[in-house]
This record gives structure tokens, sequence and C-alpha cells, in this order.
């Protein structure tokens, strides 16, 4: 029977697997960032309430970087004041410096992420600083920010291979991810910003902070789909004992400052595997691939996500 007629997965559990993951939906930040037409600040705010409504619980919903870097976020301020912040949702947003946690602070957000690049060449196309320098302008970010209650999470870019310096030596990473997590970051995600990555570098990375003596629940990973590869490398995640997954509804997705970078691993895509997998995300998927054939007729283009595809056509 094909997976059209049958609209859900057939729940079929695996063992050393968790009971739960946490979504960490990119979509509004991740997604939209990379459009080549600015999406209406009302399209946007409609797209947060129906992943609001589809179950998702946190919803990085946009970034406050410098507008003509990114100019499809620039309307940061407006979105924030026209959000219904749902009870039991979280939305953080992205933050460099700290002009951009001053607007942050002005907009009310309560939650932000700092974004750290893994090689020196990334660090100077995205944030314009050496990789030593990202360290000095995310520093007063963070600990001004936790002083304010707010809670910070950190990503690592390039974790797995990077366009200009080719493979990244996990000890790389290591050392800028604990960084970051001494400086205050309650967690780190772990981007395959370029979608390079392949399962066994997953677990090698993932032990690779073990040995450091990281906490495996302050990690979540982040993979693009470049390579068809994110599911393979969330599972491989999953089974070392990971629970925060970041993904975007609809597979939108890609950093304007990455070469290659594709969209992120859909959400349908990971809803789907986890449904049959028996491990709950709270994620109402039929909800979910509504939102993003919804958001495909206004991007005027189909969701690159398989699972919406399948099941919406
Ligand atoms: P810069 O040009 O070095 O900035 O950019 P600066 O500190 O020299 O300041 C220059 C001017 O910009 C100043 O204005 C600042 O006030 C202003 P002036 O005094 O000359 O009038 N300025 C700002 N204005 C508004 N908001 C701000 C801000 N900051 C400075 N926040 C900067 C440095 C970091 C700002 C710039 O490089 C930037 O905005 N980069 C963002 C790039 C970006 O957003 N990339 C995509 C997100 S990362 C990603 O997608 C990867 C991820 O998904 C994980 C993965 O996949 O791996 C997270
Ligand atoms: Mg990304």
């Amino acid at each position: 029977m094909p997976a059209r007629a049958l609209g859900l997965p057939v729940r079929s559990p695996a063992p050393n697997l968790p009971e739960r993951v946490t979504i960490w939906e990119v979509g509004p930040r991740d997604g939209l960032q990379n459009e080549p037409n600015t999406v209406p600040v009302e399209v946007k705010l409609e797209f947060l309430d129906r992943l609001a409504g589809s179950g998702l619980t946190v919803l990085e919903a946009t970034s406050f970087v410098h507008p003509k870097w990114v100019p499809q976020l620039a309307d940061a301020e407006q979105l924030l004041a026209g959000l219904d912040r749902r009870p039991g949702v979280r939305y953080p947003v992205l933050v460099p410096n700290e002009r951009g946690l001053d607007r942050a602070l002005a907009a009310g957000v309560r939650h932000i992420a700092i974004f750290a690049s893994a090689t020196e060449t990334f660090a100077g196309r995205n944030l314009n600083r050496t990789l030593d320098e990202q360290f000095a302008m995310f520093d007063p970010v963070v600990s001004r920010a936790r002083a304010e209650g707010l809670d910070v999470r950190g990503y690592v870019s390039m974790c797995f291979g990077d366009p200009w310096e080719g493979p990244v030596d996990p000890a790389q990473v290591v050392a800028v991810g604990t960084r970051l997590l001494g400086m205050g970051c309650a967690q780190l995600s772990l981007g395959d910003t370029i979608g390079v990555a392949t399962a066994g570098q997953v677990e090698a990375l993932l032990g690779a902070f073990r040995s450091a003596g990281t906490d495996i629940d302050a990690l979540a990973v982040h993979f693009h789909d470049t390579y068809g590869q994110a599911l393979a490398n969330t599972l491989a995640a999953l089974r070392q004992g990971v629970t925060t997954v970041d993904s975007s509804a609809g597979g939108l997705g890609g950093c304007p400052y990455a070469e290659s970078a594709t969209g992120n691993l859909a959400t349908e895509d990971l809803v789907w595997l986890l449904d049959g997998l028996g491990v709950h995300t709270g994620v109402d998927l039929d909800r979910l691939a509504d939102t993003s054939a919804w958001m495909a007729q206004r991007l005027g283009r189909p969701s690159p996500s398989r699972v919406v595809r399948a099941l919406r056509g």
C-alpha cells in the first residue's frame, strides 16, 4: 500500500532510542532567511501560528542580525510585535552581538541563540570575525543575556565539513563547543551547515564531546539535507542519546553565507520517522503537512520534503 493511502507510518518501536524528542523548529528562521524573496510579515506570523497549532513547542522565530546581511529577516521587530505567543511555546531568536541583544531585549525576547563557527573561513564569511574574535563578540552577549534571565543556546556551524576548508576535525568542533558551554550556553546545536555529514561522523563527534566530559543532554543536532543524509544522521544521534533535533517545516532552509547549503531536515520527514519508532514528539503530522503545503503555495514552489509530497502531492 503506498504511503499516500496509509497517511501515517506503521508504529514499530526499536531499542536504544529516547522516549521523547524535542523538535526545535527552525523553518521561520533558517528556512526563510534563504528565500530569494522576502516573505511578508503577515505570512510569517501565520506560519508561526500554524506551526504552534501543529504541536511544535520550540519555534525559532527570526534573527536580530544586521539587516543588510540578511534582508529577509529585517522585519524582526515587526514580527515580534505581532507575535501571538502561545502558552507552552518558546520563540528563540538568533543574536550575533550586543546590538542584536539590545534589539531582542527591546522586543521582549526570552530565548536567544548565538551562532559560532568551527572553522576560520566561515567565521569570516558569516560573522566578519576571526575564529578567536567570534568569542569576544559572543561573551558579553551570553553574560548579559544570562543576567537578564534569558535562556541561551549556542550553535556550532560547519561541524563536519566546510566548503572552503574541507573535512573538519572533531577536536576543533569540541574546542569551539566547549568554549560556548563554558560561557554559559545551556545547549549546543551541532550544525552540518552544508549537509555533507554521514552517520559515522555523527557518532564520532558525539563520542568526542562525551570524551571531553560534555553531557549528551546538552547537545542538539542540526542537519541540512543536501546529500540526503539528514534522517540517517538523526537516527545515529538519537542512538547516542540526543533528544533535541532541529528541523524545518517542509524542508525549507539554507545559509546565505555557506556555499552549497540547501534545506534543513524536513520536520515532516523527522516526525514520520519518530512516529514510526513510537518516539513521542507531540506533533500532529497531518496539521504540519497542511502548514507546509500552505507555505509552499505562498512561496510558489513545491515543498522539498518527501513526506509532504507523499501526503499532499
Ligand atoms: P559587521 O559588519 O562586522 O558589524 O557585521 P559591526 O559590528 O562592524 O557593525 C557595523 C554596523 O552594523 C554598526 O552600525 C552596527 O551598529 C550595525 P554603524 O555604527 O556603522 O551605524 N550592526 C547591527 N545592526 C543591527 N543589528 C545587529 C547589528 N550588528 C551590527 N545585530 C555581524 C557583523 C555579526 C553583525 C554580521 O556579520 C551579521 O549580521 N551576520 C549574520 C549572518 C547570518 O545571519 N547568517 C545566517 C545565520 S547562521 C546559520 O544559518 C547557521 C545555522 O543555521 C547553523 C548551521 O546550519 O550550521 C545557525
Ligand atoms: Mg542551519
